[in-house]
């Protein structure tokens, strides 16, 4: 391609590290339609005759066809997908295909590309994340009034409901699409027509190539055209703060899966058995959906490491922008769509759930509550009483429930039979009717809105 100015080949070292097409031949479909939108363009400006233009449309789609059937045979010496399709194109239409260079460069030619495929990306991720709400929203529905203690510091704290719980995770992929759509949106500028970084002297007509490409508008700035990778790494960012999500709810399945939980059976189509332990059930995909997450991490930081610190415009070291990508789309995929399938088959044991939710004095809150609204005693001296409940019924090894009323009043005089009434872990959560507790009847509001205007 350069061969002019050389004396010498390449050596294949130099080929070797060179090279990109084992990673970018992934594009090819973007690289095509880039292509092909340029080419219009020329034609339409006046800068390449009809004939040749003909000849460079045809040609591209003939190398389509062959990709799709036989997928893109890797040269090294050709280094990456541009010259892949450039030096096919060449032998299948002959000198015309020399033209198609004209009025542009690898480095917009890449940005291009590669903004095209992050944006496919973003919508196929968009997708998954959608279908798997979607699952969550039926479950959660099934089990608005399923009793289960609610953790924090893993400890027991107050009783929830299962539904409450899981569409907890319902807004947090509902926050990982606003932001999969920020970076969409931001993404929307095409930089093909920037050329090298400086523009071109040729009266090419970016709108329409933008236009062409699905693009709202062209770049602004052709320096910062050829050396942004911000969309990538808005990409790299949602799938990180996803995935995040994802393993926190993998986290979760695995400890609820445990003999000393027992809270769920993991459907035999994601779990393994064991080699040598016939007893074994293990969380294999939840470990990798877990495991996938620090992966995709790992991908952001290579990216960010990568442009820390680079002059404008191109440099090589930006050919390392693509992998990183790529991996990290396709752990995500993986971990949304494993996780989704998991989710909608996953048993839920309701009766141990319900057993848990009242052990470790999980109600010892709504006493306190009761004694601030039904005896007027300040919160913080409530507060105080039932820590005194709660080591009586501690040392009698029974639950609050189980204390009986003279017990209770030698405590504090003020406690009357009404209080057993809170007592249980349905009152509990029956009571939380604040905007966002767990009240059943939220859940199912809240469901029931989200089944209406998903995204909301
Ligand atoms: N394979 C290159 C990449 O992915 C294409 C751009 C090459 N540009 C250049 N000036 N060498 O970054």
């Amino acid at each position: 391609m350069w061969g002019g100015r050389f004396g010498k080949e390449s050596s294949d070292l130099m080929r070797e590290i060179n090279a990109s097409i084992g990673v970018d031949k992934r594009l090819w479909r973007e690289d095509l339609a880039g292509s092909a939108a340029h080419a219009a363009m020329l034609r339409d400006r006046g800068i390449i005759g009809a004939e040749d233009a003909e000849a460079i449309l045809s040609g591209l789609g003939t190398i389509a066809s062959e990709y799709e059937r036989s997928g893109v045979a890797e040269d090294m010496a050709l280094e990456d997908i541009h010259m892949h399709v450039e030096h096919r194109l060449g032998e299948l239409i002959g000198p015309a295909a020399g033209r198609l260079h004209t009025a542009r460069s690898r480095n917009d030619q890449v940005a291009t590309d590669f903004r095209m495929w992050v944006r496919s990306a973003i919508a196929e991720a968009d997708n998954a994340i959608g279908a798997f709400q979607r699952i969550l929203l039926d479950r959660a529905e099934q089990h608005a009034d399923s009793v289960m203690p609610g953790f924090t510091h893993l400890q027991t704290a107050q009783p929830v409901t299962l539904g409450h719980h899981l569409m907890a995770y319902y807004e947090m992929l509902r926050r990982d699409r606003s932001r999969f759509a920020d970076a969409a949106a931001r993404l929307d500028e095409c930089p093909l027509g920037a050329a090298a970084l400086a523009g071109t002297s040729f009266p090419i007509d970016r709108h329409a190539t933008a236009r062409a490409l699905g693009f709202s508008r062209p770049t602004d700035n052709s320096i910062d055209s050829v050396s942004d990778r911000d969309f990538a790494l808005d990409y790299l960012m949602a799938a990180v703060q996803c995935s995040l999500h994802l393993s926190r709810l993998a986290e979760e399945l695995i400890i609820w899966s445990t003999s000393f939980f027992g809270f769920v059976h993991l459907p035999d189509e994601y779990s393994t058995g064991s080699s040598i332990m016939p007893q074994k059930r293990n969380p294999d995909a939840a470990e990798l959906v877990r495991g996938h997450s620090g992966r995709i991490a790992g991908a952001m930081t290579a990216l960010i490491v990568t442009m820390k610190g680079l002059p404008l415009a191109y440099s090589k070291d930006m050919q390392n922008d693509k992998a990183p990508v790529f991996e990290a789309h396709d752990l995500l995929m993986l971990s949304l769509n494993a996780l989704a399938g998991m989710v909608e088959q996953t048993r839920f044991d309701t009766a141990r759930m319900r057993a848990a939710a009242e052990a470790g004095y999980s109600t010892a809150t709504d006493l306190a509550d009761w004694l601030v609204q039904a005896a007027d005693v300040p919160f913080r001296e409530a507060h105080h009483i039932v820590g005194r409940t709660v080591k009586l019924a501690e040392e009698r090894g029974v639950g609050l429930a189980e204390l009986d009323l003279a017990s209770l009043q030698g405590i504090d005089p003020r406690i009357d039979e009404r209080v057993y009434a809170v007592l249980t872990a349905e009152a509990s959560v029956r009571s939380r009717t604040s905007h966002g507790g767990t009240a059943p009847d939220n859940v199912r509001a809240r469901i029931a809105a989200a089944k209406e205007k998903p995204g909301a």
